[in-house]
């Protein structure tokens, strides 16, 4: 039988991207391994978001919290902001529940094991899998998108995800090897990134092509296969954007529970088939000529926007005022700022 792992990993010592998380193949070779902390926060970042996204908040978290104890006594509302526009904001907050357990309950290392990791708060199975396989060489098997590509192609199966997970997950495993898990890991990650990409697979130039079920077949293209999706509905909403004449905004912190929760946003109404919401203050509310429209995971929003210039003695029923020199759009989660951008060039204070 051939040595599929070997295989792989005879190309990924040539081949491994450079990420600013990741700990080279040859280096790895030479007992460097990486910072669990760091491994866990690329991981938690990359869970829905493309590595091209990720690299620029990594440094930056790495930069403001360099160890998990920095993380762990950092500001809820200084992490939200520095987490904005990455989306699937639980993750952010979980983030801060894991920092300040680890830091709590295990002395501020992180455990190495996989049952322990997920106890944490935010660890899913996947994230465990990939710490312990990363950050200590377990040899644990990862399965994320990639992953499920490679392996459905590998083994021609044509069973539709999500439902074929569990067979995936075995096939995974059954080629997962004890040593260099780490390397592996991040080697089927990698491949499934830049060889098996979803469209005009590169098998040509495979590790694994030899003896690619779907290759022989020629259905890699055409797989995995996905069950339909459910159409996601549209709802609608309310979003007030008010600005005091010293240039001042009004946002309020949405509550912990919910979408965006924690986050900083404009008051506003529910968002809902048919939204209600009385204004935050009494001003002459203007209905802006334009729509922010943004896509969640379950529904797509359509905010229509009122705007107001109001008095400095403005006393607001919820929300505050945030100071012109203290507020940083960039704050935002991306449909307040796409909220924010639109009104702005009707409220602009020079
Ligand atoms: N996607 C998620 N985690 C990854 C990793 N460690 N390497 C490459 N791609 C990834």
């Amino acid at each position: 039988m051939r040595d599929r792992a070997a295989e792989l990993l005879e190309w990924y010592d040539v081949h491994a991207r450079v990420m600013p998380w990741r700990v080279g193949p040859a280096d790895r070779a030479a007992g460097v391994m990486p910072d669990p902390y760091g491994v866990w926060l690329s991981e938690v970042m990359l869970q829905q978001t493309t590595v091209a996204a990720v690299r620029d908040y990594w440094r930056k978290f790495m930069g403001l919290w360099p160890t998990i104890g920095d993380l762990a006594q950092a500001e809820d509302a200084d992490v939200m902001a520095a987490w904005a526009g990455l989306g699937y904001y639980a993750r952010a907050r979980n983030l801060l529940k894991c920092a300040r357990a680890v830091v709590a309950d295990h002395g501020g290392v992180f455990p190495r094991d996989h049952a322990t990791l997920l106890t944490l708060p935010g660890i899913g199975p996947y994230t465990a899998s990939a710490v312990a396989a990363i950050a200590f060489d377990a040899p644990e098997t990862v399965l994320d998108g990639n992953v499920e590509r490679v392996m459905s192609r590998l083994y021609d199966l044509h069973d539709p995800l999500p439902g074929s997970k569990p067979q995936l997950m075995a096939l995974a495993e059954a080629i997962t090897p004890k040593l260099r898990a780490g390397d592996y890991a991040q080697a089927v990650m990698d491949l499934g990134a830049t060889i098996c990409t979803p469209k005009n697979p590169a098998c040509g130039i495979c590790p694994w092509r030899d003896g690619c079920a779907a290759r022989v077949a020629g259905t890699a293209a055409e797989l995995p296969k996905k069950t339909p999706k459910k159409k996601v509905p549209t709802r609608l909403g309310i979003a007030y954007v008010a600005r005091r004449s010293d240039g001042a905004w009004l946002l309020e912190t949405r509550p912990e529970k919910g979408l965006l929760g924690g986050m900083l946003g404009w008051p506003g109404s529910d968002w809902s088939d048919a939204p209600v919401a009385a204004p935050p203050l009494d001003a002459q509310w203007q209905r802006l000529d334009a729509t922010a429209r943004h896509t969640f995971t379950h529904f797509h929003l359509e905010l229509t926007i009122m705007t107001a210039r109001v008095d400095p003695k403005a006393a607001p029923d919820r929300g505050m005022f945030i100071d012109k020199t203290t507020f940083s759009p960039s704050s935002l989660p991306t449909v307040m700022r796409k909220v924010f951008d639109l009104a702005n060039a009707t409220l602009r204070h020079d």
